[in-house]
């Protein structure tokens, strides 16, 4: 078995898709192991590191000969073609909105799997690359804001006076948001949050933030633990309950997303208006249409004096931490591929894994999502999932505590 990682040809992406450790893992499943030369370079992986862990060094063209490619995102056309036929391609595919890349893996006779389609429960925890990303994302989204703001975020005790600690909202706690909560709990802010689903309440609260919910809105929850969309009037009811907060906060921290949809609008150029000079807004969901208006992907913009960070691939902005855990969700993905005795990809086409996240084979899109005609997974587990949300804030609340306790 032949197991290929390219460097990653999107500028954007400074990741990579595996680590000198799953080098290790994947060698000992059976593969023989490839990394193109510099794949590593800028999550601070030397090519000597992987090469001590087994690999060889090589070329593009090597993806030709790999019955798996391990990716961080989908194959351009060309790439897609320069693998070969029938090759499992792991990666966060970008599916929605583009159905032209996702027929061109088809065309290319790839089987892709889109590693963010994968259902939240129990036994795929260690694969969703989702919540191992955002979580880094919305740390490194407290501190790319604490960075820019002019000021600190503690309440400064000293011998020439006390200043008060800056206020952080948050918008949006889900896995994102309730790292962002945390960190910017660690840093000494007073941090208050939103979102529209009920059950974010107990969790923001759980890492000792306020939570700031509109009673027009009992609960979004959507299906599989996400949020849907708003109607016109609950939307209205959010923006009046958002508009008479933010004009009080400091740094403002949006990460609202709904699955397959464009990013909800959450702050108005009015409210941003209403905000005092030096204040930071980061806009998580940029790469999504954004939740701010007048943010800009990848750039930091002004409105009046404040600014708006619109960084793409915020995980990205910490690839040395963000490419370890992403090779390890792929790794325990590709796990389940292999016969371990045989040492051969041993494929359950049945599986509920691989049937959530497939989006093409055998030349055609098979995803129902993607004008495929695979039956849907098997369970959404809706239940499950919500109560292992807990967990993120667990998870976020024992590391906030942690870093409270070695501050002390
Ligand atoms: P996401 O990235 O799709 O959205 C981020 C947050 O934005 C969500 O909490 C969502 O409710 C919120 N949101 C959407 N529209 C909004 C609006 N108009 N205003 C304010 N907030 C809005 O969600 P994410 O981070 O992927 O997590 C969703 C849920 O899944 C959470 O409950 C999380 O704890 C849970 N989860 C469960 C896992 C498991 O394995 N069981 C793993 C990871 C997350």
């Amino acid at each position: 078995m032949k197991l290929f990682i390219p460097r990653e040809s999107d500028p954007v992406e400074t990741r990579v898709a595996a680590s000198p450790e799953t080098v290790k893992k994947l060698i000992g499943l059976g593969f023989e192991v490839t990394v193109e030369a510099g794949a590593g370079v800028l999550s601070r992986i030397p090519d000597s590191a992987y090469e001590a862990a087994g690999a060889s060094i090589g070329k593009a063209g090597d993806a030709g000969a790999a019955d798996v490619v391990l990716r961080v995102r989908r194959p351009t056309a060309d790439e897609a073609k320069a693998c070969k036929k029938d090759a499992l391609v792991l990666a966060t595919m970008d599916p929605h909105g583009h159905e032209d890349a996702v027929k061109a893996m088809a065309d290319a006779g790839l089987s892709a799997f889109a590693m963010e389609l994968m259902p939240r429960i129990t036994r795929a925890q260690v694969m969703d690359v989702l919540s191992s990303q955002a979580n880094l994302a919305g740390y490194q989204a407290v501190v790319e804001a604490a960075a820019t703001y002019d000021r600190a975020l503690p309440m400064m005790m000293t011998a020439a006076g006390t200043v008060p600690a800056a206020r952080v909202f948050v918008m949006g706690a889900g896995v994102a948001g309730l790292q962002a909560i945390a960190t910017a709990r660690r840093l000494g802010a007073v941090v208050t949050a939103t979102d529209v689903r009920a059950a974010a309440g107990e969790q923001v609260e759980s890492l000792g933030a306020k939570f700031i919910m509109t009673d027009a809105l009992k609960d979004a929850s959507g299906t599989g633990g996400y949020a849907r969309e708003l109607t016109a009037d609950e939307q209205k009811a959010q923006a009046e309950l958002v508009a008479g907060h933010i004009a009080k906060q400091d740094i403002v921290i949006t990460t609202a997303l709904i699955p397959g949809r464009p990013a909800p609008r959450l702050v108005s150029k009015e409210m941003i208006e209403s905000m005092s000079p030096g204040s930071v807004i980061v806009d998580l969901a940029v790469e999504r249409g954004g939740n701010v208006e007048g943010a800009v992907a990848g750039e930091i913009v002004r409105v009046g004096d404040v600014a708006i960070i619109g960084h793409l691939n915020m995980a990205g902005r910490i690839a040395a931490t963000a490419s370890l855990l992403y090779a390890r969700n792929l790794l325990a993905f590709l796990e389940t591929m292999v016969d371990k005795e045989a040492k051969t990809l041993a494929v359950n086409w049945d599986d509920e894994l691989v049937k959530a996240t497939l989006l093409t084979r055998g030349g055609a899109v098979v995803h129902p999502a993607f004008g495929g005609e695979a039956p849907p997974p098997a369970k959404p587990a809706v239940e499950e999932k919500q109560g292992e949300g807990m967990d993120e804030a667990q998870k976020a609340q024992a590391e906030a505590q942690q870093g409270e306790g070695e501050a002390q």
